[in-house]
C-alpha cells in the first residue's frame, strides 16, 4: 500500500521519484514530473510554478493512483495519454501501439524519397495511432494519405484532427491491402514483426499492455512483411515504392524474398547503425 502524498507539490515530486528509484525504474525524476503533472492536470512549467502549493486530498490520491499504475508497469505514455513523435504531440490510448523513435527513420526516409514528387499518394498500412501517415503529411504539403488498420482507426482519426491534416487523410479498416482501391506512389508500413515465440520475453510494459495484434509477426516475425512484399506490386504505380520498418536480423531473408517481386531493394540504418528500413522499387508485377 502506498503512503498518501501529503504536503506540497515538491514533497510529492521527491517521494514519487524516490519510490520509482527504489523500484528500479530507469528515469525516476523524469517520470515523476510527468506523473505528478498529469495527476494535477498541469503542464510541466505550471508544475514548477506551483512547487510550494499545498495538495488537496483528491490531488494526493490522484498522484498515488497514477504511481500505483506505473509501479504495475503500465507505460507512462498510457498514463499521460500523450506521446511525442517527430516533434509532434499525439494522443495515445491502450492498447494501441506506442510509437517508437525508430519509426521516425521510416518517416524520414519516406519524406526524403517523396519530397520531389507532385501530389504523392501514400498508403499507410497498420496505422495504429496514425503517426506515419500524419507526420508524413506535415512534411509533404501536397501529399494525400490513405491509412488503414485491422482495428478501428478512430484514435488515428482524432490525431489527424489534432494535427490539422484530416482533410488530406482517409481512414479504412481491413486486412493489409484489401481495403485499398487505386494505386499508390508509396506504400509504407511498420507492420507487426516480432516472432511469436519472443512475445512472452518482452518487458512487462509491452507484453501486458500493448496489443499483441500490433506486435506479433507470426512464427519468424515475417508473416506481414512477406504478405506486403508479395501483394504491394498490384497496388503500386510503375515507379512506386514499398517502405517497411524491419528488425535488423530480418534483412537478409527480406532481401531474398523482395528480389522476387521488385527490381531494386535497399536498406537504411537507424541512429544506432542497425538496419531498420527496407525500401523496394520497381515492382515486377505486370498489371493486365
Ligand atoms: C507495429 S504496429 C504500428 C502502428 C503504427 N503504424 C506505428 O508505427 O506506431 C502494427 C499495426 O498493424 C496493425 N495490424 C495488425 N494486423 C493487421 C492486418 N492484418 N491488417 C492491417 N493492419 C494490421 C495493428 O493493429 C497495429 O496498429
Amino acid at each position: 500500500m502506498l503512503e498518501e502524498f501529503s504536503g506540497e507539490v515538491r514533497g510529492a515530486l521527491a517521494r514519487t521519484t524516490q519510490t520509482l528509484k527504489n523500484n528500479q525504474f530507469k528515469k525516476p525524476s523524469i517520470e515523476a514530473v510527468s506523473l505528478v503533472a498529469n495527476a494535477l492536470k498541469l503542464n510541466k512549467i505550471s508544475l514548477y510554478l506551483n512547487y510550494n502549493k499545498a495538495l488537496s486530498n483528491p490531488e494526493q490520491s490522484a498522484i498515488s493512483k497514477l504511481l500505483t499504475r506505473r509501479l504495475n508497469h503500465e507505460p507512462l505514455e498510457y498514463l499521460t495519454g500523450q506521446v511525442n513523435f517527430m516533434g509532434l504531440d499525439f494522443i495515445i490510448e491502450p492498447p494501441v501501439l506506442i510509437p517508437r523513435p525508430e519509426t521516425e527513420v521510416l518517416v524520414e526516409t519516406l519524406v526524403e524519397v517523396a519530397r520531389d514528387k507532385k501530389n504523392p499518394i501514400i498508403f499507410d498500412i497498420g496505422t495504429g495511432c496514425g503517426i506515419i501517415g500524419i507526420a508524413s503529411l506535415k512534411f509533404l504539403p501536397s501529399a494525400r494519405v490513405y491509412a488503414s488498420d485491422i482495428i478501428d482507426p478512430r484514435l488515428a482519426r482524432r490525431n489527424a484532427i489534432k494535427q490539422g491534416v484530416s482533410e488530406r487523410i482517409s481512414f479504412l479498416r481491413g486486412d493489409l491491402l484489401t481495403p485499398f482501391s487505386g494505386e499508390a506512389d508509396f506504400i509504407v508500413s511498420n507492420p507487426p514483426y516480432i516472432p511469436s515465440s519472443e512475445i512472452p520475453f518482452l518487458q512487462p510494459e509491452i507484453k501486458f499492455f500493448e496489443s499483441h495484434t500490433a506486435l506479433d509477426g507470426g512464427e519468424d516475425g515475417l508473416f506481414f512483411i512477406r504478405e506486403l512484399i508479395r501483394t504491394s506490386g498490384a497496388k503500386l504505380k510503375k515507379t512506386g515504392m514499398l517502405l517497411l520498418e524491419i528488425s535488423p536480423e530480418q534483412a537478409n531473408t527480406i532481401k531474398k524474398e523482395a528480389l522476387k517481386h521488385f527490381e531494386s531493394v535497399d536498406f537504411i540504418k537507424d541512429f544506432f547503425g542497425r538496419t531498420r528500413v527496407f525500401l523496394a522499387k520497381y515492382p515486377k508485377f505486370i498489371k493486365s
